[in-house]
């Protein structure tokens, strides 16, 4: 869910509260509404559906213009209580005097409402969230800092909110607990946000709430407590983030934008990180001594896509050292017995900062003292400040909830930070060597490859766009290729694209396979070419369409496909770069095809902070 805020002296308009929600919209998107207040009372309006309809409704009452004191406003991405206009926030408190807006989930919601049922508050929506109003309510005092102090005694679970008063025009009180929250301040308007971009037009300069922490906004500034009330001082930090760089420019969809400048966010990431192919990672001090010291194992946690980046960077370690190097989902992790220990450095890649299951990944590895350092995108966001030292992206924002150029990003900074371990830690490899020097170069090939498929894959995408099936395969390097094409086909165009090792066919899943059935594989040029040809030829045995994706002089393997699509011929730790933009542009497009939405897809959230 996204939730943003705005308190002034009715500098600010329901417009405003608008379009900052629509910066969030990638967070959640299946109700909307806001409250505000005005007039000694709180307005409000929520309904299920994308912004864009309630925007049209405030359009047709002639409210989009109104001005408000303090306004709060929410996007949601349903998880207790189906999507209902009841369930849509802001939720109320019976007399209608306050309202709130909560991303996370309260664990002990039932309880708390049947306590406040028997004191006759009655509820409208079957959700967690609308604990909070009527708690605070029940805690009303005439002060709403304090009676929200103390309805925070009483949550357990996961909050990010923010309150408004009919009472107290010139205040929001905002608190924190594992979902973020960020507040800044400017020209007397102080805002409130789940992320920095719907406040990038107002200030450059944010303050990120920590877990128990506690803001009241006012059109003067904002102060931040802890839960006891008692006053906190923290400067805020400067963001460098262009609010352009939010914006689709000219692109039909982010999704396309971000694939576009992949160029871009390759160079940024790599700037000051790898020259003349050798790596120079300087910027954590604390990084080489413990390498050189102290390391014995990498330790991977990370979700969906950021987990494919860590599985390519797990056979690049592979190829060229023997540095032990585990793997897991980020879900699974937190609730195993890793074999960490302080001697582990253990990789938290996060494009956000905030996936609440990465998160907690981060606070187990650290109570078992291994040394966490994360990959992230966003400044400031939750994973890197609780990690021990942190490596930025700075790609820009990612607004399109399928993660493109955070990938092939992700990617080179693990392949960069991996030579460099392996580096430190006195291996020697001519390969790995020539590797760095074409990362270095990456930029320029990604151009390429984009410009060289994009025209195509239009033809592509209408030959296949009616499968209700597709299968991905590929080798080694070859293999989170095949996992993110198929997570990327899936989470846009909602076709159960599945991905296998081309070797575990045999196993089971070429059970699957006949002529409604297509393949996508991924062929390398390098030792394991022929296995991947036999595969093919396996898989055309049972009547299925291939789409091999080859290196542009195989001209064998093209010969025996239903289609293909060029590939630059290089190494094969460089497939899941090289390969990234192709499948990318293929999901793009079939979802396009089908008439769905590639920003939006159908249940997903772009940044998850609930576990
Ligand atoms: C969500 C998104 C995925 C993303 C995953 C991990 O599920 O829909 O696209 O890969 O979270 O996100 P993170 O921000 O931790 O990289």
């Amino acid at each position: 869910c996204g939730i943003v805020g705005f308190v002034s002296d009715r500098k600010v308009k329901v417009e405003d509260l608008i379009s900052g929600l629509k910066k969030l919209e990638y967070r959640g998107y299946d109700s909307a509404g806001l409250a505000y207040n005005v007039n000694h009372s709180i307005k409000y309006l929520k309904m299920p559906g994308r912004i864009s309809e309630i925007e049209k409704l405030l359009l047709n009452e002639g409210l989009m213009k109104e001005s408000f004191y303090s306004g709060i406003a929410h996007t949601r991405w349903a998880t207790h209580g189906v999507v209902s206009e009841q369930n849509s926030h802001p939720h109320l408190d019976c007399k209608e005097e306050l309202a709130v807006v909560h991303n996370g989930i309260i664990e002990n919601f039932q309880e708390l409402k049947t306590e406040l049922e028997v004191k006759g508050h009655i509820f409208k929506s079957e959700t967690d969230s609308e604990v909070i109003a009527h708690l605070i309510e029940d805690k009303y005092n005439g002060d709403l800092f304090d009676s929200v102090l103390k309805a925070l005694e009483e949550l357990e679970g996961a909050y990010a909110i923010a309150v408004v008063h009919k009472d107290k025009p010139d205040q929001i009180v905002a608190a924190r607990k594992g979902s973020p929250l960020v507040i800044a301040s400017n020209n007397s308007i102080s805002m409130l946000a789940s992320d920095v971009t719907p406040l990038l037009k107002y200030s450059k300069e944010m303050n990120f709430l920590n877990d128990g922490e506690v803001a009241i906004l006012t059109p003067k500034g904002y102060s931040l407590f802890n839960l006891d009330g008692v006053p906190l001082e923290r400067k805020p930090i400067l963001i460098t983030w262009d609010e352009s760089l939010a914006e689709k420019s000219g692109y039909p969809h982010f999704m396309l934008k971000e694939i576009f400048e992949q160029p871009i966010a390759l160079e940024s990431v790599l700037v000051g990180r790898l020259k003349d192919g050798k790596p120079q990672i300087k910027e954590v001090r604390s990084l080489e001594g413990f390498v050189k010291n102290q390391m014995k194992k990498v330790y991977v946690v990370a979700c969906g896509t950021s987990y494919h980046a860590g599985l390519a960077a797990k056979y690049f370690m592979n190829r060229y050292s023997d540095i032990d190097f585990d793997i897991e989902v980020a879900s699974e992790f937190r609730y195993m017995n890793p074999a960490i220990d302080g001697n582990t450095l253990v990789l938290a890649i996060s494009q956000s900062g905030e996936t609440i299951d990465t998160l907690e990944g981060v606070r187990l590895a650290k109570k078992k003292g291994a040394y966490v350092l994360a990959i992230s995108n966003v400044v400031g966001s939750t994973i890197p400040r609780e990690s021990d030292a942190v490596l930025y992206l700075n790609t820009g924002p990612e607004i399109g909830v399928a993660a493109t150029k955070t990938y092939t990003a992700q990617i080179a900074l693990l392949y960069t930070l991996a030579s460099q371990l392996i580096r430190w830690k006195g291996y020697e490899n001519e390969e790995l060597d020539e590797i760095m020097r074409t990362i270095e170069k990456i930029p320029e090939l990604f151009k390429m490859i984009l410009n060289e498929t994009n025209g195509h894959m239009m033809e592509l995408v209408k030959k296949y766009k009616n499968f209700k099936d597709m299968m991905y395969i590929g080798r080694v390097f070859g293999f989170p290729a095949a996992l993110e094409g198929a997570l990327k086909l899936k989470e846009i165009s909602y076709i159960n694209a599945i991905a296998y090792q081309a070797g575990e066919l045999k196993h089971g899943p070429i059970a699957l396979l006949d002529d409604n059935f297509p393949v996508f594989a991924i062929v390398p040029s390098g030792k394991l070419r022929e296995k991947m040809i036999s595969n093919i030829m396996e898989v055309k045995a049972r009547g299925a369409r291939v789409i091999a994706l080859t290196p542009k002089d195989d001209l064998q393997t093209k010969k025996i496909c239903d289609d293909y699509i060029d590939v630059p011929t290089v190494l094969e730790p460089l497939i899941p770069l090289v390969v990234a933009p192709i499948t990318q542009l293929f999901a793009y497009y079939i979802a396009v095809q089908k008439g769905l939405d590639p920003d939006k897809p159908r249940n997903l959230a772009k940044s998850v902070t609930v576990e």
